[in-house]
């Protein structure tokens, strides 16, 4: 049987990954709270990006600008014109749907159906009245595809409006007149407008990158799928700064680098892809998806884009403040430095929650297993995430076998002993089976147990999350063996 999202959700909120925001009100909608296991996870994956980006590559620094920015930037970087969605209302059911979504959903069932020219052919509509803002005939289409409500069946349908993502609230105490803030709805402005501080005061020479990891907001009319759509989520953004001409260099090797990155931290290549994008957001001059194959379809988690000198000109332009760099490297076509220009922009966005989404589908596991002997024999099915060490919330469990004979005394010792390295629990309670199996759920990769043996030649027995087989190695190993492990 294969995986659901329904089985992620269900086992997410049951062993303390994430719980729905705010549940005993029954819920916000499309906002999420990450419990004490998920935390775990999630910082785990943003340090090994955080160290990937600003650790690994000597040319990229990070920063960690505020949420709250002058309302220009919003007004320089087009998100105030342009960063909409076609919204549509289905008057039956008082339901609000994303039009593009509704045909996108549509061609997908032609291509389901074996016609995916028509499919095809239905997304290039769609995408052609788009760009002409043609919301009119987005609505016709729709009619015309006799799509209905989801919940009602029926295709009362409005008119189609742009509905801006993003959200404000009142910046200023005293003035009323005052503009509103807005909540960032990507992290990335806060690079560009530091660019030239970041530059001079770490003294960083084109090309160079900042990386960034922070909250960012969208009021997201479609708030489906869990965790993949939120309207309260963390990005994790570089914004890579180069000399024009030289974009298109950047773009591959960043793309291949970030594809890399995913199939490290465990996601498997086959189930990774990059995707073009047809329709390019109002920054950018190209755009590929890297897309991860999730219970209900391949769907995007990190896009790479080439942005060109779009945002530091705007900004450039509205603050009248020069965002230019000194290039004192030679052109050898001209033999003199290539002196002024602003630079252009390769971009890297990966969303946190979705790659907690993609990494919890990847590990969680059903597989059916023997137990016992003879007649006791049975067949039953054993449910674990299979984590890659690194981003598993517990590294590893101490078990004393029982509680007594000075067991629990040195599994302490052992616990005191690792507690600086790593991430660990120790338990008493329960039959040893029982305590395997609460860690399986939720992905540690070793359980360590203390028995008699233990007291007579200080060795341990270590149990394997995936294959289950023990294997006995000294106490005094246990630290190389594990870091080793759990290295990235
Ligand atoms: N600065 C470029 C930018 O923001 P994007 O494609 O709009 O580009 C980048 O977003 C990434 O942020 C996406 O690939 C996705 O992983 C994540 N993301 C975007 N909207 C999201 C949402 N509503 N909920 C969760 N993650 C989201």
């Amino acid at each position: 049987e294969t995986t659901q999202l329904k089985d992620i959700v269900a086992h997410a909120k049951e062993y303390g990954f994430v719980f729905q925001s705010s549940e005993i009100y029954d819920g916000l909608a499309a906002v999420y709270d990450y419990g004490p296991n998920g935390v775990e996870l999630k910082n785990n994956l943003k340090r090994l990006w955080w160290e990937t980006m600003t650790q690994l590559h000597h040319d990229v620094v990070g920063i960690d600008a505020a949420i709250f920015m002058a309302p220009q930037t919003w007004k320089a970087s087009g998100h105030i014109d342009g960063f909409n969605d076609p919204m549509i209302d289905n008057l039956d059911s008082k339901k609000r749907y994303r039009a593009d979504v509704l045909l996108e959903e549509k061609a997908a069932e032609y291509e389901n159906a074996g016609d995916p020219a028509r499919g095809a052919a239905l997304t290039a509509e769609m995408g052609r009245l788009l760009t002409a803002e043609d919301l009119a005939g987005v609505r016709q289409l729709i009619i015309d595809e006799k799509i209905q409500c989801p919940v009602s069946k029926t295709g009362n349908w409005t008119e189609v409006r742009q509905f801006n993502l993003m959200f404000s609230t009142q910046g200023s105490a005293v003035d009323s007149d005052a503009p509103p803030v807005y909540l960032r709805p990507e992290t990335a402005q806060g690079i560009f407008v530091n660019f030239l501080n970041v530059q001079k005061s770490a003294r960083m020479k084109i090309p160079f990158g900042i990386a960034q990891i922070g909250k960012a907001f969208r009021n997201e009319i479609v708030a489906r799928q869990f965790i993949f759509r939120m309207r309260e989520f963390e990005q994790m953004e570089m914004q890579f700064f180069v000399r024009p001409g030289t974009e298109g260099e950047w773009y591959d090797t960043w793309k291949a680098a970030r594809r890399k990155f995913h199939e490290a931290i465990g996601l498997p290549a086959e189930k990774l892809r990059f995707h073009d994008h047809d329709k390019l957001a109002h920054y950018a001059k190209a755009a590929v998806d890297i897309e991860y194959e999730f219970p209900f379809g391949f769907k995007e988690i990190e896009g790479i884009h080439s942005r060109s000198d779009f945002d530091l000109t705007q900004h450039q332009n509205l603050s009248r403040k020069k965002q230019q760099y000194f290039d004192n490297d030679v052109d050898p076509a001209t033999g003199k430095p290539y002196g002024n220009y602003v630079p252009y922009v390769v971009e890297t966005s990966v969303g946190a929650d979705r790659l907690f989404l993609a990494t919890m589908c990847n590990a969680f596991t059903e597989e059916t297993i023997t137990e016992g002997e003879g007649d006791a024999q049975q067949t039953k099915t054993r449910t674990f995430l299979k984590l890659h060490p690194a981003v598993a919330p517990v590294k590893a469990a101490i078990f004393p076998l029982v509680r007594k004979d000075g067991m629990p005394e040195k599994a302490q010792e052992i616990f005191d002993a690792l507690r600086f390295d790593f991430r660990l629990v120790l338990e008493e309670r329960d039959a040893i089976g029982k305590r395997y199996t609460r860690q399986d759920l939720i992905g540690t990769p070793f359980c360590i147990v203390v028995d008699g043996q233990t007291l007579e030649d200080d060795t341990v027995t270590v149990r394997h999350r995936d294959s289950r087989e023990q294997t006995r190695m000294p106490i005094s190993e246990l630290r190389s063996y594990i870091g080793e492990a759990v290295s990235f």
